[in-house]
C-alpha cells in the first residue's frame, strides 16, 4: 500500500500521514543515534536540563535553580570583555594592508590541526601553566581541536580500538562518558578511590582493577585521568604520577592526563604535569597523552579550543587527521593568537582570576563549615567536593538522589551527586561555585541551610555530626 500523502503545510512542507497505514514502518536510525535519542538518565546532564528551564537570575528569576552543575567559569568575563573590545577587530585585520579584515587569510581552507603560529604561542602558554616555566612544550607535538572533550575523543581513538578499556579513577568527570564511549564505544572501569586516601587513586586499586578487566576478557588500553581532579579539586604529586607512569610502563598502557584545570588554581600546592615526569628524555614518552585547552583557565568555553599533546608520532598524525571533524574555526584561532601574544595581558589575567577563584572558593567553604559540612580541600577546578552524607536518610545510592532531588526542587540549587561521578561513597556532591556572586554564593548557603535544618538528629543528643545539623 503507497502512503497516502497529506496536504503540504503553511512551510510547503509535504508530510505522509502514517496512522493510515498500516505497513507504514519506521526506518531505523543506528545504535549510537539511537541511544542519543533516549533522554538522558544521568542527573548530571537532568540537572542542567532542570535549570535550562527554570534558571535563578537574581532580578528575573530570583526562585528559580541556581546553576552549581556546571564546570563553567565566569568570574573574569569583564577582563575578557575588556580585551575583545580593544583588540577584536585588530587580532581579525592582522597584516592586512588596509587595515579592514583580513578576509584573504580567514576565509581559506586551512590545516584542520591548526595554524602554526597559534600551535607556537600555545606551546608557550602551556610551558607557563603546565610546566611552571620550566618544561618545554614543542609546537610540533601540538593538535589543536575545538575543544578538549574532542581531545579527550581522538586521544581515546588513537590508543583503542572499540570494545577497549581504560582505567579510570572515579569518582571522575562525567563528560568521558560521553567523550569516550558515544563514537569511540570504548569502556570506561571506574577504579574507586576512598575518602581516606583524599580521593586519590592506589596502585592497589588499580592492580585490582587490571586484574578483574583481564579475568572478564577485556583489553585494557589506557588510564585515564583528570589533573586537576574533576570533580574533587585536588592534584596528584610527583611520587603518584611516577608512580601511574611504571604501573602503565608495566602493563604496557597508555596514559591520557586531562590537564585542563592546571591553571584554575586557587590552593597553594604547586601543579605537577604528566610531561614533567617524563620530561626530557623518558623512553616511556611515546604512551603518554595530555589533554589541554582554554575553557577553563581562560574562561572560553564558547571559544572552543582543545589540544591534543603527545610525544608518539603515529597519535600526533591521525590526531592530525582526526581534527577534520573537530577544527578551530580560522577567526577564533586568530583571535587567541593576538589574546595569547598579549604577554601582559595573559599574565594578569591568570592572576586575577586565580585570586577571584580563591576568594569565592574561600567564602563557599567557610559557609559549609558554618552549616557543619564536610569537604574535600581543593587546591584547583571550578568546584568543591562536598560531603553531604549526614543529609541524607540512608548511606547508599537512594539516599544520594533523594537528597539530589530535594536540593533541587526544595533548595533549588543543582549540583552534581557522586554516584554521576561513579564515586563509591555515598553522600559527595560536586558544587561548582565559579559561576555565582558573592550574593549568590551567600544566597546558596542559605538555600543549602534550608536542608540541613528540616534534617531531624537522631542520636541521643551527644555532639556527633548529626546534632550538628541542628
Ligand atoms: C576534565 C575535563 N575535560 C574536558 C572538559 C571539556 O572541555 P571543553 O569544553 O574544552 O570541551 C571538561 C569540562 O567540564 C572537563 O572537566
Amino acid at each position: 500500500m503507497v502512503p497516502s500523502l497529506s496536504s503540504s503545510d503553511n512551510n510547503g512542507h509535504v508530510s505522509s500521514t502514517p496512522d493510515t497505514c498500516s505497513d507504514n514502518k519506521v526506518v531505523p536510525v543506528s545504535s549510537i543515534a539511537a541511544a542519543l535519542a533516549k533522554p538522558d538518565e544521568s542527573p548530571y546532564y537532568i540537572g542542567f536540563e532542570k535549570v535550562r528551564v527554570d534558571e535563578y537570575h537574581n532580578v528575573s528569576n530570583p526562585e528559580g535553580i541556581i546553576q552549581l552543575g556546571l564546570s563553567e567559569n565566569t568570574l573574569s568575563l569583564d577582563l575578557l570583555k575588556e580585551w575583545l573590545n580593544k583588540n577584536l577587530n585588530e587580532s581579525l585585520s592582522q597584516g592586512s594592508s588596509d587595515g579592514l579584515i583580513n578576509v584573504d587569510k580567514l576565509a581559506p581552507y586551512q590545516q584542520f590541526d591548526g595554524i602554526m603560529e597559534l600551535k607556537k604561542v600555545m606551546a608557550r602558554f602551556m610551558s607557563e601553566v603546565l610546566g611552571g616555566g620550566t618544561i618545554e612544550f614543542d609546537p610540533l607535538q601540538v593538535v589543536l581541536t575545538c575543544g578538549a572533550n574532542p581531545a579527550n575523543e581522538i586521544l581515546c581513538n588513537c590508543v583503542a580500538d572499540p570494545g577497549d578499556a581504560f582505567l579510570v579513577p572515579a569518582p571522575y568527570y562525567p563528560g568521558f562518558n560521553r567523550d569516550m564511549k558515544i563514537r569511540s564505544t570504548v569502556e570506561l572501569i571506574p577504579v574507586p578511590t576512598l575518602s581516606s586516601d583524599n580521593f586519590i587513586v592506589t596502585i592497589e586499586a588499580l592492580n585490582i582493577a587490571y586484574d578483574q578487566a583481564k579475568k572478564q576478557g577485556k583489553n585494557v588500553k589506557g588510564l585515564l585521568f583528570a589533573n586537576p581532579s574533576n570533580p574533587v579539586g585536588n592534584m596528584f604529586n610527583k611520587e603518584t604520577l611516577q608512580n601511574l607512569l611504571n604501573f602503565a610502563k608495566e602493563k604496557n598502557i597508555h596514559i591520557i592526563s586531562d590537564e585542563i584545570y592546571a591553571g584554575s588554581r586557587y590552593g597553594d600546592d604547586k601543579f605537577i604535569s604528566i610531561a614533567e615526569v617524563v620530561y626530557p628524555e623518558s623512553i616511556e614518552k611515546d604512551r603518554v597523552h595530555i589533554v589541554y585547552g582554554l575553557s577553563k583557565d581562560l574562561c572560553i568555553p564558547g571559544f572552543r579550543l582543545g589540544v591534543v599533546y603527545s610525544w608518539n608520532q603515529d597519535v600526533l598524525t591521525a590526531s592530525k587527521k582526526l581534527t577534520r571533524f573537530c577544527s578551530v574555526p580560522l577567526p577564533i584561532q586568530q583571535i587567541l593568537l593576538s589574546m595569547l601574544s598579549d604577554g601582559k595581558f595573559i599574565q594578569d589575567f591568570m592572576k586575577t582570576n586565580q585570586e577571584r577563584l580563591r576568594k569565592r572558593y574561600s567564602i563557599f567553604v567557610e559557609g559549609l563549615e558554618k552549616l557543619g559540612l564536610g569537604y574535600v580541600k581543593g587546591s584547583a577546578g571550578l568546584y568543591c567536593w562536598v560531603n553531604m552524607g549526614r543529609l541524607m536518610s540512608s548511606q547508599d545510592e537512594k539516599g544520594e538522589l533523594e537528597l539530589w532531588d530535594k536540593l533541587m526542587n526544595i533548595a533549588k540549587i543543582s549540583v552534581t551527586p557522586g554516584g554521576a561521578c561513579h564515586c563509591t561513597e555515598p553522600g559527595w556532591f560536586r558544587c561548582c561555585f565559579a559561576r555565582l556572586s558573592v550574593e549568590d554564593v551567600c544566597l546558596t548557603i542559605e538555600r543549602i541551610k534550608r536542608i540541613v535544618e528540616s534534617v531531624k538528629p537522631k542520636c541521643c543528643g551527644c555532639q556527633c555530626d548529626r546534632n550538628r545539623a541542628k
